[in-house]
């Protein structure tokens, strides 16, 4: 298993990488999420959670009526955040926090919601079972992400890439998201992958019956 960095040097890397983060992302976003953001932010309703949420590029497509917290790891991203929920007139409480370790009360949220994060996020296991964890039951975990390519062809530069972007950066480029939500025992409803099967889609419900 290739080792990724410290807690400190990953917090230092996302903290250099804020300012240059909407630049660098937007043509990605082009051309392989297209309308990711704005499919994801439409699934989401009520009290609204979104993890990892960066410099907050999914503010201006969620409904006005959704109840939204965000959280981020990264104080210099967490700031860009703050100046885009203004500037598109947002109320947010955007918190400093780890998704692994959510400093949230259990079933506070109808959706949770992820996007680009899960390859990045050191534990993308304790951070799904912490989404699960604040879901109230019936609510929605939407994700959106890229993820193990479907042709070996894909996946062979996707593990070439990993050798460089894990220790850089804890950036993973062959994780399943869905298997691990699956796992936790949420009900997957929706999952659709595109673009090679780089990029999926995911709506998963939490069942009624757990409440953690
Ligand atoms: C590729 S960016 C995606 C940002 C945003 N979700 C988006 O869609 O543009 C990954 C983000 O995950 C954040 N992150 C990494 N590890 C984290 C953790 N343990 N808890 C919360 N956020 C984390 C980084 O600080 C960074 O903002």
């Amino acid at each position: 298993m290739i080792k990724g960095p410290s807690r400190e040097r990953l917090r230092r890397y996302w903290d250099k990488s804020a300012r240059s983060y909407d630049r660098e992302i937007a043509f990605l976003e082009r051309v392989f999420l297209e309308d990711g953001r704005e499919w994801a932010c439409r699934q989401a309703s009520g009290d609204v959670l979104e993890v990892a949420i960066g410099t907050g590029r999914n503010l201006p497509f969620y409904r006005p009526d959704v109840r939204l917290t965000g959280v981020e790891f990264s104080p210099a991203m967490l700031e860009i955040a703050r100046e885009r929920a203004s500037a598109v007139g947002r109320q947010v409480d955007l918190r400093l926090g780890d998704a692994q370790a959510l400093d949230l009360p259990d079933a506070a949220f109808d959706s949770v919601l992820c996007t680009l994060s899960l390859c990045a996020i050191p534990d993308e296991r304790r951070a799904i079972s912490e989404m699960k964890r604040v879901l109230r039951p019936a609510g929605r975990l939407v994700l959106v992400d890229h993820v193990d390519g479907s042709p070996a062809w894909v996946r062979v530069i996707q593990w070439l890439l990993e050798l460089i972007t894990i220790p850089l950066a804890a950036e993973h480029f062959r994780r399943r998201p869905v298997r691990v939500v699956q796992a936790e025992g949420l009900i997957v409803e929706f999952s659709q992958r595109s673009k090679l099967g780089i990029i999926e889609r995911v709506i998963a419900r939490k069942p009624i019956e757990t409440t953690t």
